[in-house]
Protein backbone atom coordinates (compact mmCIF):
# COMPACT_ATOMS: atom_id res chain seq x y z
CA UNK A 1 0.00 0.00 0.00
CA UNK A 2 1.65 3.37 -0.82
CA UNK A 3 1.28 6.18 1.78
CA UNK A 4 1.57 9.77 1.30
CA UNK A 5 2.40 12.21 4.04
CA UNK A 6 0.78 14.89 4.55
CA UNK A 7 1.80 17.20 7.35
CA UNK A 8 1.53 21.47 8.54
CA UNK A 9 3.66 22.84 10.48
CA UNK A 10 3.90 26.57 12.80
CA UNK A 11 7.38 26.29 14.04
CA UNK A 12 8.76 23.35 11.50
CA UNK A 13 8.77 20.50 14.06
CA UNK A 14 6.05 18.63 12.40
CA UNK A 15 7.92 19.04 9.00
CA UNK A 16 11.14 17.97 10.23
CA UNK A 17 9.29 14.85 11.35
CA UNK A 18 7.73 14.15 7.97
CA UNK A 19 10.62 14.51 6.56
CA UNK A 20 12.18 11.74 8.98
CA UNK A 21 9.22 9.31 8.36
CA UNK A 22 9.72 9.87 4.60
CA UNK A 23 13.43 8.09 4.87
CA UNK A 24 11.69 5.11 6.47
CA UNK A 25 9.16 4.91 3.65
CA UNK A 26 11.49 5.01 0.66
CA UNK A 27 9.53 6.19 -2.06
CA UNK A 28 6.77 8.18 -0.17
CA UNK A 29 6.36 12.14 -0.90
CA UNK A 30 5.64 14.44 1.80
CA UNK A 31 3.34 17.18 1.31
CA UNK A 32 2.27 20.53 3.22
CA UNK A 33 -1.27 20.68 3.35
CA UNK A 34 -0.78 24.20 3.16
CA UNK A 35 0.19 23.94 -0.42
CA UNK A 36 -2.50 21.89 -1.53
CA UNK A 37 -4.33 22.60 -4.05
CA UNK A 38 -7.67 20.94 -2.81
CA UNK A 39 -8.66 18.71 -0.38
CA UNK A 40 -9.06 16.29 -3.76
CA UNK A 41 -4.87 15.42 -2.95
CA UNK A 42 -6.14 14.10 0.17
CA UNK A 43 -9.04 12.22 -1.43
CA UNK A 44 -6.79 10.70 -4.21
CA UNK A 45 -4.25 9.24 -2.13
CA UNK A 46 -4.22 5.63 -1.91
CA UNK A 47 -3.36 5.55 2.05
CA UNK A 48 -2.27 8.34 3.94
CA UNK A 49 -0.21 9.59 6.82
CA UNK A 50 -1.19 12.76 8.67
CA UNK A 51 1.15 14.96 10.86
CA UNK A 52 -0.59 17.69 12.59
CA UNK A 53 1.08 19.58 15.71
CA UNK A 54 -1.19 20.47 18.71
CA UNK A 55 -1.49 24.13 19.50
CA UNK A 56 -4.86 25.66 20.20
CA UNK A 57 -4.73 24.72 23.80
CA UNK A 58 -7.80 23.07 25.30
CA UNK A 59 -9.91 23.78 22.57
CA UNK A 60 -12.89 22.01 21.26
CA UNK A 61 -12.46 22.92 17.73
CA UNK A 62 -9.84 24.05 15.52
CA UNK A 63 -7.15 22.43 17.91
CA UNK A 64 -4.24 22.67 15.47
CA UNK A 65 -3.78 26.13 14.56
CA UNK A 66 -2.75 25.20 10.97
CA UNK A 67 -4.28 24.17 7.68
CA UNK A 68 -5.45 21.10 8.86
CA UNK A 69 -7.86 22.99 11.15
CA UNK A 70 -10.47 23.62 8.02
CA UNK A 71 -9.63 20.46 6.22
CA UNK A 72 -10.76 18.51 9.62
CA UNK A 73 -14.64 20.61 8.80
CA UNK A 74 -14.31 19.21 5.02
CA UNK A 75 -12.92 15.80 5.86
CA UNK A 76 -16.41 14.13 6.71
CA UNK A 77 -17.74 15.07 3.83
CA UNK A 78 -15.91 13.17 1.77
CA UNK A 79 -15.38 9.69 0.54
CA UNK A 80 -12.55 7.94 2.19
CA UNK A 81 -13.75 4.37 2.29
CA UNK A 82 -11.31 1.29 1.94
CA UNK A 83 -8.31 3.87 2.48
CA UNK A 84 -5.85 3.40 5.06
CA UNK A 85 -5.14 6.69 7.28
CA UNK A 86 -2.46 7.09 9.94
CA UNK A 87 -2.04 9.61 12.30
CA UNK A 88 1.07 11.42 13.67
CA UNK A 89 0.57 14.06 16.58
CA UNK A 90 3.25 16.40 17.86
CA UNK A 91 2.65 18.16 21.28
CA UNK A 92 4.48 19.07 24.27
CA UNK A 93 3.91 16.21 26.93
CA UNK A 94 5.36 18.38 30.06
CA UNK A 95 4.40 22.14 29.13
CA UNK A 96 0.72 21.03 28.10
CA UNK A 97 0.50 17.78 30.20
CA UNK A 98 -3.21 18.39 30.35
CA UNK A 99 -3.63 18.60 26.69
CA UNK A 100 -1.16 16.42 24.91
CA UNK A 101 -1.53 16.05 21.12
CA UNK A 102 -5.03 16.72 21.23
CA UNK A 103 -5.16 17.67 17.69
CA UNK A 104 -4.87 14.20 16.68
CA UNK A 105 -8.23 13.39 17.50
CA UNK A 106 -9.94 15.65 15.47
CA UNK A 107 -8.39 14.37 12.59
CA UNK A 108 -9.24 10.92 13.63
CA UNK A 109 -12.55 11.21 14.56
CA UNK A 110 -13.04 13.61 11.16
CA UNK A 111 -11.79 10.37 8.78
CA UNK A 112 -13.65 8.04 10.82
CA UNK A 113 -16.49 9.85 9.30
CA UNK A 114 -15.45 9.50 6.03
CA UNK A 115 -15.29 5.88 6.11
CA UNK A 116 -11.47 5.56 6.53
CA UNK A 117 -9.83 2.78 7.76
CA UNK A 118 -8.12 3.85 10.80
CA UNK A 119 -4.64 2.60 11.56
CA UNK A 120 -1.99 3.11 14.00
CA UNK A 121 -3.36 3.09 17.33
CA UNK A 122 -0.24 3.59 19.93
CA UNK A 123 -0.59 2.33 23.89
CA UNK A 124 -0.18 5.10 26.40
CA UNK A 125 2.37 3.21 28.15
CA UNK A 126 5.49 5.00 27.52
CA UNK A 127 4.18 8.37 27.55
CA UNK A 128 3.80 10.93 31.29
CA UNK A 129 1.09 13.26 30.93
CA UNK A 130 -1.79 14.47 32.70
CA UNK A 131 -5.19 13.93 29.92
CA UNK A 132 -5.20 13.84 26.20
CA UNK A 133 -8.31 13.84 24.20
CA UNK A 134 -6.33 11.74 21.92
CA UNK A 135 -7.10 8.84 24.04
CA UNK A 136 -9.46 6.89 22.71
CA UNK A 137 -10.58 3.34 23.99
CA UNK A 138 -7.07 3.67 26.62
CA UNK A 139 -4.64 3.69 23.51
CA UNK A 140 -3.90 6.75 21.50
CA UNK A 141 -5.63 7.32 18.37
CA UNK A 142 -2.07 7.80 16.45
CA UNK A 143 1.36 8.19 17.25
CA UNK A 144 2.50 10.78 19.93
CA UNK A 145 5.69 12.54 18.96
CA UNK A 146 7.67 14.98 21.66
CA UNK A 147 10.83 17.07 20.25
CA UNK A 148 10.25 19.50 23.07
CA UNK A 149 10.74 16.82 25.90
CA UNK A 150 11.53 13.23 24.76
CA UNK A 151 13.13 13.99 21.38
CA UNK A 152 15.52 10.87 21.79
CA UNK A 153 12.80 8.55 21.77
CA UNK A 154 11.43 9.68 18.44
CA UNK A 155 13.66 7.42 16.17
CA UNK A 156 12.78 3.94 18.00
CA UNK A 157 9.22 5.11 18.26
CA UNK A 158 9.31 6.08 14.30
CA UNK A 159 10.65 2.63 13.29
CA UNK A 160 8.11 0.90 15.50
CA UNK A 161 5.46 2.62 14.15
CA UNK A 162 6.09 2.58 10.18
CA UNK A 163 6.41 -1.10 10.84
CA UNK A 164 3.42 -1.08 12.55
CA UNK A 165 1.40 1.04 9.71
CA UNK A 166 3.14 -1.22 7.29
CA UNK A 167 1.32 -3.95 8.55
CA UNK A 168 -1.59 -2.33 9.33
CA UNK A 169 -2.45 -0.71 5.94
C1 LIG B 1 1.21 28.50 22.12
C2 LIG B 1 1.47 27.01 22.13
C3 LIG B 1 0.44 26.16 22.43
C4 LIG B 1 0.65 24.77 22.45
N1 LIG B 1 -0.38 23.95 22.82
C5 LIG B 1 -0.14 22.62 22.94
C6 LIG B 1 -1.16 21.74 23.40
O1 LIG B 1 -2.29 22.15 23.70
N2 LIG B 1 -0.88 20.41 23.49
C7 LIG B 1 0.36 19.90 23.18
O2 LIG B 1 0.55 18.68 23.27
N3 LIG B 1 1.35 20.71 22.73
C8 LIG B 1 1.13 22.05 22.61
N4 LIG B 1 2.14 22.87 22.17
C9 LIG B 1 3.45 22.29 21.79
C10 LIG B 1 3.59 22.07 20.28
O3 LIG B 1 2.56 21.23 19.77
C11 LIG B 1 4.94 21.42 19.98
O4 LIG B 1 5.98 22.30 20.31
C12 LIG B 1 5.06 20.97 18.54
O5 LIG B 1 6.26 20.22 18.40
C13 LIG B 1 5.05 22.13 17.54
O6 LIG B 1 5.05 21.61 16.24
P1 LIG B 1 5.33 22.54 14.96
O7 LIG B 1 6.75 23.09 15.12
O8 LIG B 1 5.23 21.64 13.80
O9 LIG B 1 4.31 23.62 14.95
C14 LIG B 1 1.95 24.25 22.14
C15 LIG B 1 2.98 25.14 21.81
C16 LIG B 1 2.76 26.51 21.83
C17 LIG B 1 3.92 27.41 21.52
Amino acid sequence: MAFTIFFATSTGKTEDIADRLKELLPGTEAKDVDNIGSIDELVNAESLICCIPTWNTGADEARSGTAWDDLAQDIPNQDFAGKSVAILGLGDSSGYSDFFCDAMEELYTAFLQSGAKMIGKVPTSGYTYDDSKSVIDGKFCGLPIDEDNESELTDQRLNQWVQQINSEA
